[in-house]
């Protein structure tokens, strides 16, 4: 691990669920607390990640195979652990990120049905122990985001994706907050837009009053 000084956050979910519109509340509570952070996304967060999200979103004619898609995803991770991340954290900087690993563990795991321990390697070879101090998991029933992603307009490549993909997605977050109780907080983000803020703002709260202490 490096010696990193700044805290890592994550926001994730399904489709639609709305972390972007949440990352923008987080976004006034850290800078609130007078704490200075780095906002990004993945995949994506540097001019190449930006590209080869680019690729992975969009529809194509072309199957992609299960693998190229998982690597796809590490190999920007990687670009973009390495010009963003980790300089940010190394600088004491906070990183607030929309997506990551999880993400991965979620749709090729969950969702495409891909080996764990292959996505484990990759995240060992390309992480090497670096996680999210936080990670918010915004959770509502997919039929919900789904809904409220197709307002937006024209479907991505996952997007277009059958309910029952989304349900295994769904399927292994939860799993994942399960099995990393310490960095997960589960939100019901099924409720009003003022509601769930109200139930980030407790989380985000009592974070940042354990990093004082700390
Ligand atoms: N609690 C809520 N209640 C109702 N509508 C909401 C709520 N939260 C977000 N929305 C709306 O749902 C839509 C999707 O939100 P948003 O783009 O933030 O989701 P997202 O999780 O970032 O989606 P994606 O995974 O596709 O990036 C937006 O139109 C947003 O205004
Ligand atoms: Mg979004």
């Amino acid at each position: 691990m490096s010696n990193r000084q700044g805290c890592f956050i994550t926001l994730e979910g399904t489709e639609g669920v709305g972390k972007s519109t949440n990352l923008a509340y987080i976004e006034s509570l850290l800078a609130e607390a007078g704490v200075s952070f780095a906002l990004t996304r993945e995949p994506g967060g540097t001019p190449l990640a930006e590209e080869l999200r680019e690729m992975l979103l969009a529809p194509r004619e072309e199957a992609v195979a299960d693998d190229a898609e998982l690597l796809m995803v590490f190999a920007a991770r990687a670009q973009h652990l390495q010009k963003v991340i980790k300089p940010a954290l190394e600088a004491g900087q906070w990183v607030l990120c929309d997506r990551f690993t999880d993400a991965t563990f979620a749709y090729q795991g969950g969702g495409r049905g891909l080996d764990q321990s292959l996505i484990l390697d990759l995240e060992q070879r390309v992480q090497k122990g670096l996680q999210p101090d936080l990670t918010l998991l915004l959770d509502v029933p997919v039929e919900i985001g789904l809904a409220r992603a197709a307002k937006r307009g024209a479907l991505d490549r996952f997007e277009q994706e059958q309910v029952s993909f989304f349900e295994r997605v769904r399927g292994a977050y939860l799993q994942r907050a399960e099995d990393h109780p310490e960095r997960f907080a589960v939100i019901d983000a099924s409720v009003s837009l003022e509601d769930v803020q109200v139930q980030i703002q407790a989380v985000m709260a009592a974070f940042l009053a354990r990093q004082k202490t700390v």
